[in-house]
């Protein structure tokens, strides 16, 4: 602690010196607080800089996983005493995976109390989607389309993650992706820049609040910078081979949108990009992110990612793909123990300048001396706050808020929903009905088993109907112990009898049919999109049963269900909801909460489709040229169409769009304006969208983009005019030379509830 305090008396002598020194500084010091903040962090960064050795440096670079158990490193994990020395020397800049005011307070006070400097740590978890409390996985709260709940949800999550120590998560992911296959689109926003670019925003939003340095509030991540969700056949970790268009215009504006939004780190990823290990590219992290976007927080590999450089076949050894990491602008090592072991090294033989070092040091110093961690590096460890916080009503309420503006109702013919609240015999059948974990979906980590309100007991929360349970057939066997794999195919049907008797006897049947938590997720990619394991054939059965059918989807991605569309009466789409899972589904079915969700993914028909989404190109040979034709760009045994469109989502009431308008207002800005109805009988929330299509260009464009939506509430009969802007952003487009540019010619724009939105009018740019 001495230590700690000289080094602030020191800075405060500095600053002082500064400000006699420089005039002009000074006047600009007292006028703007904030300028006066970021030029204070950067002379204190200079300083400790200025006091460190090269170990010391690179020992910033340096993250660690948790190796801390109570009173100290746990037995098991083989490395922990060489970490626990690591960090003893002040040769650990983070950890991961610490948590829990206790633990994060004995790592913390060894960093600050026992190293020769007193540097506090930057403490990383992966809070994706709330800590121990969870909300709904990203791509569920992507239906939403609703960004003040988003922001809130990554609020109270930040909260709760920070009183238990943390001080930074891993979230959020931004990579856009158009595969169903791959299990980490779970994790993200889904398939559309424009709505990703939003949603990042919101997220890095509600994570880093107004003050970092606060102690409710915590550093964001964007990741995986870039193009992880391009893996090839969407199997994970996977080459990625895109063009420059796609990278420029789809993958890189959510990223583009964090860093404007003031993220304060990023993470690189797994893959190799059009030839390059994403954490040895220099294009992506020195040449983009921090000059063309001038980023200037601090860049952290993704586990053990610099090593895997290797199993690339980019880099030879662990001493060159520690080399070409850091060239690359890679400024902290996740888990290779590169950075630690090799850099030292590398910069005393001249391999790497020593100017490199500093300047990632700078950026990681920089970011703990905004959250505050110089000031008080105990400030997110407080035992009481901890207690209160943690599960608190406040942060309850807003995940069961959340959860119940992600749902997305799919299908409802003859108004099978809502439920009747009285008289009803209901049958509920399906594991996941009575599946108390599987709702808390991938990435919880902090979560424990067994902590989501399942269906059944949300249903039963209800009192007035009688209901009956039936599993029916098991959607995993054996342990769900993360992170193994888990059993896909469970194969047993001896459930199927009491499923089908329990369903004869019911006025309706709610069954509880997709994919387990942790069938999604990191490492869990799947060829088949289909209902996993004998779900289908019990779907099948039990409607032979009784065709009165309201099925609930829970998964993490878009599944191919054409066989329930075609037959089953009632579809929602719950996804995994998080803690208050069953509470907000049960509220959706008895209509006490209208739904408003629609699709941030395209569902396609069945898995040869992928990757279908709805801003595609053209081709040169879009239509039928004329009936029985075979040369156009289709298949032979499955239209061009998916099951459900991007955008798409019902409600218990109707919307009308009419009355379209479109204005050029000045040179570059075009006001387009509409009539929206509620033409049903209850009360209801609907996402207007807007897309355009910009007809003719220097390189080709999408047949449309969502270009602007607004989410608007109206009562039965009420009429609403909306207007939404487009301006240069909407309207240009990135070039293959990477350049933006808003070119003439002319435009269609598209307004309506979903993706296949048809009220269209046009306007000319000149
Ligand atoms: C994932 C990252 C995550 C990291 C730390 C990696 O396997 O790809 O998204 O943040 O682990 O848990």
């Amino acid at each position: 602690m001495k230590k700690l305090i000289f080094i602030f008396i020191f800075f405060s002598l500095n600053i002082a010196l500064v400000s006699c020194q420089d005039a002009n500084a000074t006047i600009q010091l007292q006028e703007d607080p904030r300028v006066e903040k970021i030029d204070d962090i950067d002379a204190k960064v200079n300083d400790l800089l200025s006091k460190m050795t090269l170990e010391e440096k690179i020992g910033q670079m340096n993250q660690y996983n948790g190796f801390w158990d109570l009173t100290g490193p746990v037995p098991s994990n083989g490395d922990a005493a060489k970490k626990y020395d690591h960090l003893k020397k002040g040769l650990v800049g983070s950890m991961l995976n610490v948590r829990g005011v206790k633990d994060v307070k004995a790592v913390q006070k060894i960093a600050v109390e026992e190293t020769r400097l007193g540097i506090p740590l930057i403490i990383g978890f992966d809070v994706v989607h709330g800590y121990k409390t969870v909300s709904p996985i990203p791509l569920a709260e992507a239906a939403s389309w609703d960004l003040e709940a988003i922001k809130l949800s990554a609020q109270v999550a930040a909260e709760e993650a920070a009183a238990a120590g943390i001080n930074w998560t891993f979230a959020p992911m931004v990579d856009i992706s158009r595969d169903a296959r791959w299990g980490r689109i779970m994790e993200g926003a889904g398939e559309d820049p424009y709505l990703g670019s939003r949603i990042a925003v919101a997220r890095v939003e509600g994570f880093q609040g107004d003050d970092l340095s606060a102690a409710n509030t915590i550093a964001a991540c964007a990741k995986h910078f870039a193009g992880y969700g391009f893996s090839e056949a969407g199997r994970d970790y996977n080459t990625v081979d895109v063009g420059t268009s796609t990278l420029n215009n789809i993958i890189f504006p959510p990223f583009k949108a964090s860093v404007e939004a003031g993220a304060r780190t990023f993470m690189n990823s797994f893959n190799e990009l059009n030839g390059l290990p994403a954490t040895g590219n220099a294009y992506l992290q020195r040449d983009v992110l921090k000059k063309q976007w001038d980023f200037d927080g601090f860049v952290v590999s993704d586990w053990g990612s610099i090593n895997e450089m290797i199993a690339h076949r980019q880099a030879k050894n662990r001493n060159q793909a520690a080399e070409l990491a850091v060239l690359a602008g890679s400024d902290m090592d996740m888990e290779s123990y590169a950075y630690v072991n090799e850099l030292v090294n590398l910069v005393k033989s001249g391999k790497v300048k020593e100017s490199l070092i500093d300047d990632a040091v700078k950026r990681i110093l920089k970011v703990k001396f905004e959250l505050g961690l110089f000031d008080d590096p105990y400030k997110y460890c407080n035992e009481e706050t901890e207690k209160q916080v943690t599960g608190s009503r406040r942060i309850n309420d807003a995940v069961l808020d959340m959860a119940k503006k992600s749902i997305v109702l799919l299908k409802n013919d003859n108004n099978v929903l809502p439920l009747k609240k009285k008289g009803q015999k209901i049958a509920v059948i399906g594991a996941l009905a009575n599946d108390k974990t599987s709702p808390l979906g991938s990435w919880r980590i902090g979560a424990d088993d067994n902590t989501a309100v399942s269906l059944l007991e949300g249903l039963k929360a209800y009192t007035g109907n009688t209901i009956t349970y039936a599993k029916g057939a098991d959607v995993v066997t054996g342990e769900t112990l993360f992170p193994k794999e888990l059993t896909i195919n469970a194969t047993d049907k001896s459930g199927f009898p009491k499923a089908i008797a329990t369903a004869k006897n019911a006025d309706v049947v709610v069954m509880v049919l997709g994919e387990h938590g942790l069938h999604t997720g990191e490492g869990r990619s799947r060829t088949d999109l289909n209902l996993t394991g004998v779900q289908q054939e019990l779907l099948e059965e039990v409607y032979k049963a009784n065709k009165n059918i309201v099925l609930v989807l829970n998964n993490g991605r878009p599944l191919t269900i054409n066989w329930a569309d075609e037959h089953v009466p009632a579809i929602v789409e719950a996804w995994h909801l998080g803690t208050q899972s069953g509470n907000a589904i049960a509220q959706v079915l008895y209509g006490d909460y209208n739904p408003s969700g629609k699709l941030p993914m395209t569902f396609p028909k069945n898995v040869g489709q992928v990757p279908i989404y709805y801003n595609h190109k053209s081709t040169g040979r879009p239509n039928l040229p004329s009936p029985g034709e075979v040369f156009w760009s289709h298949y032979t045994d499955v239209s061009n169409e998916p099951l459900y469109p991007f955008g798409y989502g019902l409600s218990y009431t109707t919307f009308a769009y009419t009355n379209l308008k479109v204005e050029k207002i000045a040179d570059h800005q075009v006001k387009v304006s509409f009539d929206l109805k509620n033409t049903g009988k209850v009360k209801g929330k609907e996402v207007a969208q807007l897309y355009l299509r910009d007809e003719f260009a220097s390189i080709t464009r999408p047949v449309r983009e969502l270009k602007g939506f607004e989410l608007v509430e109206l009562n039965p009969n009420e009429t609403k005019n909306i207007t939404l802007m487009l301006t240069d952003k909407e309207l240009g487009f990135y070039d293959n030379d990477g350049k933006f540019v808003v070119e003439p010619g002319d435009f269609t724009v598209f307004v309506g509830g979903d993706s296949t939105a048809s009220l269209t009018s046009q306007f000319t740019l000149k």
